[in-house]
């Protein structure tokens, strides 16, 4: 079976909405753990947007299955990273003003700072994954490079199942895990992955695991809410004077 990573970015966005401690991203990745997911997945951005240096110690020091840093590979974030030591550390690539992360790492491109990332993580003894479109390239690129896991970004295929079919987004990603499994490589995926597009690409032989965090934090929230609702009621009844 395909394993699953959770992302609990969101959680750290809800907190730092209001600056307070509120909802604790290491509380999410033990209740995660214990419901079965098989990696936490945090994203440590440059703009310290939702997850904190704070979260990713305290990560390292809890997490049970294995803690997935997603990073830049700006020289400051390798330089956590380093001192982190994540079980696996997936550059991804970030620009200021996106939502999230938009496209995958153009790793023809950004070769030499990408490797040199690399190397620094994988001598550390940190499990390095690129963050990639599926595309032949990229993936020839990455394994030049000497890197052998890679997630390939499914945002392009999420976008389009909301519409339609999907169907020739779906043989790209197809097409490109056996292309890179022939090569030996670790195959994940990720982003957009939702209740409704999960199961064509779980279904793929030659995927190792899925990272997915918009589509279970927003369920969260909504299979919680009557108990969470509830629970007030019960602090409000249990001090009627
Ligand atoms: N994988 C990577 C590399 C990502 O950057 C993200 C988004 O942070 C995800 C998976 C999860 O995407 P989503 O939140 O859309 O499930």
């Amino acid at each position: 079976m395909v394993k699953l990573g959770v992302n609990i970015d969101h959680v750290a966005t809800m907190r730092q909405a209001r600056g307070g401690f509120d909802p604790d991203p290491v509380e999410a990745a033990r209740l995660c753990e214990e419901a079965g997911a098989d990696s936490i997945v945090a994203h440590l951005r440059e703009d310290r947007r939702h997850i904190q240096d704070r979260d990713i110690v305290l990560l390292r020091k809890s997490v049970k299955t294995r803690f997935n840093l997603e990073m830049s590979v700006d020289p400051d974030i390798v330089a956590v990273a380093l001192n982190v030591k994540p079980d696996q550390a997936t550059l991804v690539p970030e620009r200021r003003q996106e939502l999230t992360t938009e496209g995958g790492l153009d790793v023809v491109r950004h070769f030499k700072r990408i490797k040199t990332a690399s190397a620094a993580l994988i001598k550390k003894g940190i499990e390095v994954s690129l963050f990639i479109a599926p595309d032949k390239k990229q993936i020839d690129v990455t394994y030049a490079m000497g890197v052998r896991t890679i997630e390939l970004h499914t945002g392009s295929y999420a976008r389009a199942f909301a519409g339609r079919l999907a169907i020739k987004e779906f043989a790209q990603i197809r097409d490109m895990v056996l292309y890179a499994r022939q090569k030996g490589m670790i195959v994940n995926a990720g982003h957009g992955l939702n209740y409704d597009n999960t199961y064509p690409v779980a279904r793929l032989k030659g995927i190792t695991e899925l990272n997915i965090g918009h589509a279970i934090m927003s369920r969260a929230l909504f299979t919680g809410l009557k108990q969470a609702v509830r629970q007030m009621f019960a602090v409000i009844r249990s001090a009627k004077p």
